[in-house]
């Protein structure tokens, strides 16, 4: 967003795009939301998109393209091998990121298949990373690996004025690295910026000082890019270093420091795919084999040449500021409203979109009681808001059958870029607010059907009392026959 002053009033964020395609939505009446929730098992994953008013489930895949993207797919050749489409993406990675090998893959844990079925060798190998993403995680210990997080102690903290939460703190690395062994460490992963803890973004002088220790032991250090947009945003208005440089070189600045590299087209380039690239020779013969075993062949690696096109150019786009501001400044907009009304959010704001802290809002709930995922069940209740829990029932349960309790119950209300509209988030704090004055109203809830692995996106809950009852009942004495 270009430096707009105002005249008068605050200064909030200024779209330099403007919109020419639109979706019609619907929004239920609340006595309808409840029906849909109850049958979805209290899970937001299994909502009907025709349910949902504001979709702030994930920014994944859902990103709105700009006009040169729809172009872009118009002119996608499309071939089973050696597409001209899939060689437009490479040049375009080769430009941007100077790494000389591609290797495509359908999408971001694609990728981590791949890396992880290559890089741990032997049952027990750790990955330290600052911060796991579920599949991630999940991907490490289906080869039989171990995950170690490393992130800095305030990055886990809901509250703080820090700037880059996602950093990784070198004295735990140093000693992870002292304890374990460097041939028992499979890589350390830093994630640019981190999902989990709230798109916390992550420092340049902290990746400096995190691939200098794996250089210097040769563990081979490898960035998860699928958040990279804001993340480049925040070094460039975060640290003092960067302020005077363009995206593209604060792009390669981070990308020089790394091994290998790779990344969720879902959200890195507004497009739908993944990739890995790297400019070590070893590591992509290592892996490269598997691209056609599980992928498709090298020239597409199940991503369809239309959405390769859109790649190629939404990744050209996120060289540019204006491009890439929007969704951390709406976020930041939407994180001050709700503060200014008392509901507690993880801060500062980061990128993704804004997290509400339901450790704190639900405190009267048990964490056994999954706080977050009740918060995504009663913020869809009162607002057809569609958010995604991410806290406990993100964690698969611990060897003994006990809950893996979170350190974080996150329920975050992701902002795809481009698409939502001022008064559209300015609805979802209104209702926020609301909910947040009544959450006494707000109970727990409990598994009905609980899959072993990642049983966030399957899982089925009911509440543990006729809580959404009693919530539904509240919002027509206050809002009279209002949707
Ligand atoms: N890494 C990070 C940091 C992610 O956020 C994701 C996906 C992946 C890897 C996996 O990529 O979905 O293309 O297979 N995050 C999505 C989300 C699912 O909603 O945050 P994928």
């Amino acid at each position: 967003m270009a430096n707009i002053k105002y005249y008068v009033g605050d200064a909030i964020p200024l779209e330099m795009h403007k919109v020419r395609i639109i979706q019609k939505l619907t929004l239920l009446p609340i006595e309808e939301r409840l029906k849909a929730i109850r049958e979805a098992g209290f899970n937001t994953f299994l909502l009907k998109n025709r349910d949902v008013f504001l979709d702030m489930l994930t920014d994944s895949g859902v990103n709105a393209m700009s006009d040169r993207q729809q172009a872009a797919m118009l002119i996608a050749d499309d071939s089973y091998a050696g597409s001209e489409t899939f060689y437009r993406l490479e040049e375009k990675l080769k430009e941007i990121f100077r790494t000389k090998y591609f290797l495509p893959t359908h999408q971001g844990r694609a990728a981590e298949n791949i890396i992880n079925r290559c890089l741990i060798k032997k049952p027990g190998d750790t990955a330290l990373m600052n911060y796991h993403f579920t599949t991630s995680k999940a991907h490490v210990t289906v080869n039989g690996g171990l995950v170690e997080e490393l992130i800095i102690d305030a990055g886990i903290k809901e509250e703080s004025d820090l700037p880059f939460k996602g950093d990784m703190d070198i004295d735990k690395l140093n000693e992870a690295i002292a304890r374990l062994g460097a041939d028992n460490i499979a890589y350390v992963r830093i994630e640019v910026g981190t999902n989990l803890v709230g798109g916390q973004p992550v420092s340049i002088a902290n990746m400096r000082e995190v691939c200098a220790i794996c250089k210097k032991h040769g563990i081979v250090s490898l960035m998860d890019a699928s958040l990279l947009a804001d993340n480049l945003y925040f070094n460039k208005v975060r640290e003092a270093e960067f302020k005077d440089k363009s995206i593209l070189e604060i792009t390669q600045t981070m990308v020089d420091l790394f091994d290998l590299i790779y990344f969720s087209a879902r959200k890195l380039g507004y497009g739908r795919g993944g990739g890995i690239i790297t400019n070590d020779k070893r590591l992509n013969d290592l892996m490269k084999e598997l691209v056609p075993l599980y992928e498709g062949f090298m020239t597409y690696g199940g991503m369809s040449v239309r959405e390769m096109e859109a790649l190629t150019i939404g990744l050209d786009e996120t060289m540019d500021e204006d491009m890439i501001n929007q969704g951390p400044l709406f976020i930041a907009f939407m994180a001050e409203e709700l503060m200014k009304r008392g509901v507690p959010i993880i801060t500062p704001p980061g990128g993704l979109g804004c997290h509400l802290n339901a450790m704190k809002f639900l405190e009267h709930v048990p964490q056994t009681e999954y706080r977050a995922g009740a918060l995504a069940g009663a913020v869809y209740l009162t607002s057809g808001v569609r958010g995604m829990e991410r806290g406990t029932v993100s964690e698969d349960r611990n060897p003994d059958g006990s809950d893996h309790l979170a350190n974080l119950e996150l329920l975050r209300l992701a902002l795809p870029r481009r698409v939502f509209t001022m008064s559209q988030v300015k609805y979802a704090v209104d209702r926020i607010a609301w909910l947040y004055d009544h959450r006494h109203l707000i109970g727990g809830l409990k598994f009905i059907e609980e899959p072993k692995v990642l049983r966030f996106f399957l899982g089925r809950l009911d509440a543990t009392s006729d809580w959404p009852e009693q919530l539904v009942a509240q919002f027509r004495e206050d809002f009279g026959d209002s949707l």
